[in-house]
């Protein structure tokens, strides 16, 4: 099969938790950006990325990557590429763009150029000037940096974060990517005790259930290039089969609670539909109430932020609460995600470590408590 150029796309901040997760995968000559890491791959490769890679926005292909400094350029770098041996007749084309610090900075003008040099590929070897575009999906991007443009097609389609297992969310849900990413960062192993009493619709105690009984976060869920039909059926077959058949049967010790009943029976049943229930003790109970005898533990969480004053005062509250938990359990790690400036003079300890990370647009702060 062709070999090709991959791009994992993340969230910004936690671009080395994505290349560590494709090195354990076996990859190498990973290339790490502002929001993305390139690495070298063949189609079973973008597969198997989209199945089982959990903190990658998307997993995208990148078909060329040239100087155009003007529209002749960015249309004969865009012809020159062989579009006609992988889109098929009636393919669908969805082009979007974006144009940062370049010369070429008129998006739809871009857009424009790139689909029509595509169909000027495609002429070479259909032989029509007329292209039904009814059939398989192909989203493509033309993205321009300093004059460097770059051709990508998805192969994702919903973003990654999309597990298929979230069928309700609380008030603000974390992106599952992300959850998975912070867990990471954590260093958690499912020898320790994790605990989240702030659970909300259970994406960390989810989360880390997938990982610690190895299920893969995209093996229940599907993607736009399975419908494209140079890739076989048989390749995402043989893929999904393989990452079933590496599921653990390991129970790991995972804690989950929330103060409101609604939400709460939401995490329920979004692990339930996520196949780990086995794996998570849910309990309906205020923060102020958790305890446990069991020692080094982790416990993350996302607490709530608070926009109205009240609710400041409330949110700080928990953080006072955080503090004081943190005092009683024994050799137990904290890892606290929240946007608030001031969190550690209401936790009332500084962190051992803090790390800038954002959720979307908003910038937050992973604060590390060490057991
Ligand atoms: C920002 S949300 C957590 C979102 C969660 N990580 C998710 O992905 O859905 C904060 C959660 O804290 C819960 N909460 C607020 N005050 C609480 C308290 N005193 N005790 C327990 N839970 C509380 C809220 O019900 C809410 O679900």
């Amino acid at each position: 099969m062709a070999y090709l150029r991959l791009v994992a796309t993340s969230a910004f901040g936690i671009e080395s938790v994505v290349a560590k997760e494709l090195r354990d995968l076996g990859y190498d000559n990973l290339e790490t950006e502002n929001g993305k890491v390139t690495f070298p791959g063949d189609f079973t490769d973008a597969v198997r990325c989209n199945i089982h890679v959990r903190t990658a926005e998307r997993i995208l292909w990148e078909v060329a990557k040239f100087e155009a400094k003007d529209f002749e350029e960015l249309f004969q770098g865009t012809r020159a590429v062989h579009w006609e041996d992988f889109l098929p007749q009636n393919a669908k084309m969805h082009v979007t763009g974006k144009s940062i610090r370049s010369t070429l900075y008129s998006v739809p003008d871009c857009q424009s150029i790139v689909k029509k040099a595509i169909v000027e590929a495609m002429k070479r070897k259909y032989r029509k000037n007329w292209f039904e575009e009814d059939g398989p999906l192909f989203r493509i991007e033309i993205s321009l940096l300093k004059d460097t443009a770059s051709l990508t097609i998805d192969t994702s389609g919903a973003g990654l974060h999309k597990r298929g297992y979230r069928t309700a969310g609380g008030e603000a849900p974390l992106r599952e990517t992300l959850a998975a990413a912070i867990i990471k960062l954590s260093r958690w192993k499912a020898d320790s005790v994790f605990a989240d009493p702030l659970c909300g619709s259970g994406t960390f105690p989810i989360e880390a259930a997938l990982i610690a009984r190895n299920i893969a976060p995209g093996m229940n869920r599907g993607f736009i290039a399975e419908e494209w039909p140079f890739i076989p059926k048989k390749v995402w077959k043989t893929a999904r089969e393989k990452a079933r058949a590496e599921i653990s049967d390991s129970i790991p010790a995972i804690f989950a609670s929330d103060i409101d009943t609604k939400v709460f029976n939401k995490a329920r049943d979004n692990a339930a539909n996520a196949g780990v229930s086995d794996c998570i003790v849910f309990q309906k109970k205020p923060l102020a109430e958790f305890s446990t005898r069991k020692k080094n533990g982790f416990l993350i969480v996302n607490p709530p932020y608070g926009e109205r004053i009240g609710d400041i005062q409330e949110a700080e509250k928990i953080y006072r609460e955080l503090g004081n938990l943190y005092e009683k359990l024994e050799g137990w790690s904290f890892f606290i995600f929240t946007p608030h400036e001031h969190f550690q003079e209401h936790f009332g300890r500084k962190a051992n470590k803090n790390r800038k990370l954002y959720n979307g647009k908003i910038k937050c702060y992973l604060y590390h408590y060490i057991g």
